[in-house]
């Protein structure tokens, strides 16, 4: 059981490293981590393995009936990484392929997946103890989060970031077309109709063009501790 209710929403923009620091705070702090990506993606994975999304068009009457039984969850491997699970199987992998990320901002601009995957964020969420990183929620899904942190960087270095995690993964990429991609997904986030990727007045701003992970630790450290008495917990 986590030893706080704290509830911590960051929204950012793409590959801006919310999902790392997220995770590290939540190690660090004993919370839940919740990847809301991730559920977009999966929904996306399963969309385009079915055959839902095709040539840019998402057929949301065909996937809806089956969005119930998707069984989407995160489980820890042996060495303690968070995977993305649909259904029995580890989509962990799938779901970080341009091919995805090509497809995702499609299927989550769709208000009945949005719904959806709102619903399995409240459900997890609902005792606290959670950190959530997405585009929306601080503004949507829980407008009443304790902390909210909004996350920037410039486009470059983003870019650069997003490059080297997927040739890490093993794929082959082009830095000009992952810009490229980054930079839809940001329009197409932030233009959408539903929950568009939005600041809350209430967030803190992180640029953290300039900052080492270690310098993002020790800002989030000094705000947990003096707005909430938060420390990390003792190994
Ligand atoms: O954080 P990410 O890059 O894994 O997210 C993948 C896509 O999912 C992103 O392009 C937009 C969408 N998304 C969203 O619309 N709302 C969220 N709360 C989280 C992600």
């Amino acid at each position: 059981m986590p030893e706080t209710s704290i509830i911590i929403a960051i929204d950012g923009y793409s590959s801006t490293g919310k999902s790392s620091f997220a995770k590290k705070i939540a190690s660090a702090y004993g919370l839940l981590y919740l990847d809301s990506g991730a559920l977009y993606r999966a929904v996306t994975l399963f969309a385009m393995e079915n055959r839902f999304v095709q040539n840019g068009v998402l057929d949301i009457s065909g996937m809806a009936p089956f969005l119930g039984d998707l069984n989407i969850h995160f489980q820890h491997n042996s060495v303690g990484q968070i995977q993305t699970y649909m259904g029995g199987r580890n989509i962990e992998a799938d779901i970080r392929t341009m091919a995805v990320a090509a497809n995702v901002s499609i299927v989550a601009v769709d208000p009945i997946v949005r719904n959806y995957v709102n619903g399995l964020l409240r459900s997890y969420g609902q005792k606290g103890g959670v950190i959530m990183d997405g585009r929306d929620i601080g503004t949507t899904v829980f407008p009443h989060a304790q902390l909210k942190l909004f996350m920037t960087a410039d486009s470059m270095v983003r870019g650069q970031r997003r490059a080297d995690e997927l040739r890490a993964g093993g794929e082959q990429c082009d830095l000009q077309e992952v810009l490229q991609n980054l930079q839809e997904r940001d329009y197409i986030d932030s233009h959408r109709e539903v929950s568009p990727l939005a600041q809350a007045p209430d967030a803190i701003v992180l640029d953290n063009s300039h900052m080492t992970f270690q310098q993002q630790m020790e800002w989030i450290g000094g705000i947990l501790k003096e707005k909430f008495g938060l420390e990390p917990l003792k190994r």
